[in-house]
């Protein structure tokens, strides 16, 4: 099997969004030191961290993860500052790649806002470091959600160029892997928006620690419209909030949208969320008490993600270190 990584920033709770676009799909793609899941605390850096929050949420998200069925035993589950190699190659990438390619991230776009000129650095060259974390492992296989997609361009388009200008085959080309029904979850508050763990409200999304009366005020008070139901999902197509609420039923219960509206056609959102609500409490409420136990012993969480540093740099770093060659640096002794 071909290496796969991915990567989660620690900058808040895991969303709802994140388990069904990505975190679920990594489960079964574990393989021992041929798969790698990374919490990206350098990523996190880009937009303000209190230093004091970002370790607790460091070790917050990898006990999510493991929660969710990531197995430190089954595959490498690290911290990203951890390993050097990220940082050092990301330096050679903001070499190679262009200021041109950067300006067409929407992602820079839209967490800049308006103010672009006061944005982070970081925050601009952001692209480059996610195509350092996996092309530092020669990794393939990407599976993330739909946002993703065009970082992951840009990681192919960097490991062209740097192949192209240094004459070599030395970075192979990543395929993304984005899967299934939810793979773009969209804000509870707004349904053009996706659901995201940084949005400064917290009813705009289901945290995977949320407990069961939270999920279930949640799911009331999201946005719908007054129209009921249809049968088929291709008559949701201008109503993004009711899309998305039945996108998600069908992800958690693994049934296909058109089923899930066959059950509710006709009807009004009433019934509908209800059905939601304890979807989601039966599939969620197991995982937060799990990352409670793991959260009791921190310890046990530190030493998993150590152990995970270790493998992974040994992975990256005769990798990294032959593409520093390639560059010319001077071997060091
Ligand atoms: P992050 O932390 O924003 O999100 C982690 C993963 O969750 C997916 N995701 C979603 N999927 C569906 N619906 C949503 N509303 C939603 N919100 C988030 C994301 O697509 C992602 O897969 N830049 C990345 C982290 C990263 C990375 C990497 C990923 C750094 N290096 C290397 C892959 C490979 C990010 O900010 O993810």
């Amino acid at each position: 099997m071909p290496r796969v990584f991915s990567g989660i920033q620690p900058s808040g709770v895991p969303t709802l969004g994140n388990y069904l676009g990505a975190i679920r799909n990594w489960v079964p793609m574990q393989n021992g030191d041929e798969s790698l899941f990374c919490v990206v605390d350098l990523h996190a850096i880009t937009v303000w961290q209190d230093p004091r929050e970002l370790a607790r949420q460091t070790r917050e998200m990898a006990a999510a993860l493991i929660a969710c069925g990531i197995d430190p035993k089954r595959c490498i589950l690290f911290c990203q500052s951890h390993v050097r190699a990220h940082a050092e190659l990301a330096w050679i990438f903001n070499c190679v790649a262009r200021i041109g390619w950067l300006n067409r991230m929407t992602q820079f776009k839209d967490k800049a806002g308006k103010d672009r000129e006061a944005a982070s650095a970081g925050l601009y060259v952001y692209p480059n470091l996610m195509a350092a974390d996996i092309h530092a492992y020669h990794a393939t296989q990407v599976p993330v959600g739909d946002d993703q997609k065009q970082h992951l361009e840009l990681a192919n388009d960097i490991g062209e160029k740097f192949n192209h200008d240094y004459g070599v085959e030395f970075f192979p080309h990543i395929d993304p892997l984005i899967q299934g029904v939810a793979a773009r979850v969209m804000s509870l508050r707004d349904g053009t928006k996706k659901m995201s763990k940084s949005d400064p409200s917290d009813q705009s999304r289901i945290n995977l620690t949320d407990d069961a009366d939270a999920i279930a005020l949640k799911i009331r008070r999201a946005k719908t419209d007054a129209e009921p139901l249809p049968e088929m999902v291709t008559a949701l197509e201008a109503r993004p909030e009711a899309r998305n609420l039945v996108g998600i039923l069908a992800a958690v219960t693994g049934a296909a949208p058109d089923a899930v509206l066959r059950d509710h056609a006709g009807k009004g959102f009433g019934a509908f969320k209800e059905v939601l609500s304890e979807a989601l409490v039966a599939h969620l409420s197991p995982i937060a008490a799990e990352m409670r136990r793991l959260l009791a012993d921190p310890g046990a969480v530190d030493a998993a993600l150590a152990e995970g540093a270790h493998k992974a740099a040994a992975i990256a770093e005769p990798i990294v270190t032959r593409a520093k060659e390639i560059v010319g640096f001077l071997p060091a002794r």
